[in-house]
């Protein structure tokens, strides 16, 4: 399966953008095989927004700062608050407030998505080979729910008599509804695609100003989450500076998200949203108030320098992370480009232990028995879908003369079960040590460490434990008191 991320997405673009907005203000200026022009005005910048899309943006109008901003205290999920909307203006002042639905989303999502194995080269076929895959293979009784469509599933221009999206004939016979009644005669669920812009990232038509229609739209066809992108987005709808009253709930990024959130919820059916913001505009802050969770990034790649830079901006907003409530490090490569075993668990691990929702992204008859004994390891699913604890495993300390890694390299949380210890080795030595005492929740004295990997208990040590883990490997274990 070697770079099925690098599908047929740019063969398939290339011919639709050439003659779009190249080199205008807010037009597009690069990409991942983007063959129109890329330079734009003077006075404005080509600002990267994900591989496949780059956009001219004013060069005063910094993108919304990815830096870590001030931790709140409380480890509770964020709430909806009133805001003070007397002192709101324009857009803002009138902006719906109405929350996620609380029945779905509680724990991170688990399923699949069809971008990573196939970018725009989708079709029926495809999408219930993954729900069949997801029987057959037993992800479905490991917990896997959502089948999910992403990019390229519509024709390019709405219904002309009642400017509705049209799923491409040619790609999906039965339509969507065909499908979705299909995947949920299997017990699953289904989700489908749309950006928060005029058009999506591929240029079919996007929901910005078409939210009721296109939210009721996809409830008739039984859709059960919504994948909302970032591309096409107009002028006036983006950010030049943080919002007046410096929350960046009122800022115009997040109210394009609130509005589908509204629409959603006037249908009645609870959809599960994942804002696929890339990051901007302090999606970690208020998030929670909008959707169930929230890209950090632009895309994924099946390469190690991507899982230890997510897991580095990740680790920066833990406390954005609790039920219904879950920042998003982006679709899985399992299965695609050369990522070596141990690789691959590190970065099943790091998604669960960080209660990322975990998409599956690669065509799944391919995966051999190791990937699915990673994808469907009991124990880190547990963890990832606890209902009793909601935070996810934070850095610690191991020892008290440990040096400081970026990544960090250990880290503990708790679960039904107790307490569990997570070492990603990002480096080459590969003895690893923790004392008991420096575990948050633990304390001196003698531990049983049970492997939550194999499932078998490892034995009772006093003090410390001291285990070996590969280079790029995660090791996972449950410590509980002898
Ligand atoms: C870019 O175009 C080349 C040539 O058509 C193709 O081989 C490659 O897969 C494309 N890359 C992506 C990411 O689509
Ligand atoms: C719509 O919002 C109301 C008020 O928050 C909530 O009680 C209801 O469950 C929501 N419905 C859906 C389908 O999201
Ligand atoms: C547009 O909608 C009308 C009314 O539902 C329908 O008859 C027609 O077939 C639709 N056109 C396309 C191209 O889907
Ligand atoms: C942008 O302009 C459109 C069209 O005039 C308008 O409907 C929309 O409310 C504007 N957006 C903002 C954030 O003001
Ligand atoms: C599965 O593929 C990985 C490489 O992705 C390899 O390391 C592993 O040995 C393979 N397992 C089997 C059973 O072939
Ligand atoms: C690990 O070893 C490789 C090969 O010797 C070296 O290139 C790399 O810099 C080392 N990495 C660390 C983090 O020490």
């Amino acid at each position: 399966m070697a770079a099925a991320s690098t599908l047929l997405y740019g063969s398939v673009l290339a011919g639709l953008f050439t003659s779009a907005l190249a080199q205008s203000e807010y037009g597009q200026c690069g990409g991942v095989n983007w063959t129109g022009g890329t330079t734009c005005p003077d006075g404005w910048v080509c600002t990267s927004m994900n591989p496949y899309y780059s956009q001219c943006l004013e060069s005063t109008s910094t993108a919304p700062s990815t830096t870590p901003t001030t931790i709140p205290t409380t480890s509770t999920a964020p709430t909806t608050t009133a805001s003070s909307t007397s002192t709101l203006t324009g857009i803002a002042a009138s902006a719906p407030t109405i929350g996620p639905s609380h029945d779905v989303g509680k724990t991170p999502a688990l399923g699949w998505n069809s971008w990573n194995a196939y970018g725009c080269n989708i079709n029926e076929d495809k999408i219930l080979a993954a729900a069949n895959q997801f029987i057959s293979l037993g992800l479905a009784k490991a917990g896997y729910q959502y089948i999910n469509i992403d990019d390229c599933w519509s024709v390019m221009t709405r219904n002309a008599s009642t400017g509705r999206i049209i799923p491409d004939p040619a790609k999906f016979p039965d339509g969507i509804s065909g499908v979705a009644s299909q995947v949920h005669a299997l017990g699953l669920k289904f989700g489908i695609y749309s950006d928060a812009g005029t058009a999506t990232c591929a240029g079919f038509p996007g929901s910005l100003g078409n939210e009721e229609l296109d939210a009721t739209t996809f409830a008739e066809w039984g859709v059960d989450y919504l994948k909302y992108d970032n591309c096409n987005v107009p002028a006036n709808w983006t950010d030049a500076s943080t919002p007046p009253d410096g929350d960046w709930y009122n800022s115009n990024s997040a109210i394009r998200y609130r509005q589908m959130t509204a629409a959603m919820n006037e249908t009645g059916r609870p959809f599960q949203f994942n804002l696929c913001i890339w990051g901007n505009a302090n999606v970690w802050d208020w998030g929670a108030r909008v959707g169930h969770s929230w890209r950090m990034s632009g895309d994924s790649s099946a390469s190690w320098s991507y899982i230890t830079s997510i897991i580095t901006t990740n680790v920066q907003h833990l406390d954005s992370i609790d039920f219904y409530s879950h920042n998003d490090m982006d679709m899985m490569e399992i299965g695609n480009g050369d990522l070596t075993i141990q690789e691959q668990r590190t970065h099943f691990a790091a998604w669960a232990f960080l209660k990322s929702p975990i998409l599956l992204g690669t065509d799944l008859g391919q995966l051999n028995t190791t990937q699915l004994a990673i994808i469907t390891n009991a124990e880190l699913l547990a963890f990832h879908q606890d209902t009793t604890v909601g935070t996810p495993a934070r850095p610690f300390a191991p020892t008290p003369s440990a040096p400081t890694t970026s990544p960090p390299q250990f880290y503990s949380g708790t679960s039904a079960k107790g307490t569990h210890v997570f070492i990603v080795n990002t480096g080459n030595a590969t003895s690893k040590t923790f004392d008991f005492a420096n575990v948050p929740g633990l304390g001196s004295g003698s531990y049983k460490v049970h492997d939550m990997w194999t499932g078998k208990d490892v034995g009772t040590f006093a003090t410390s434990y001291t285990t070996t883990v590969d280079t790029h490997d995660t090791a996972a274990f449950l410590v509980t008191a002898a």
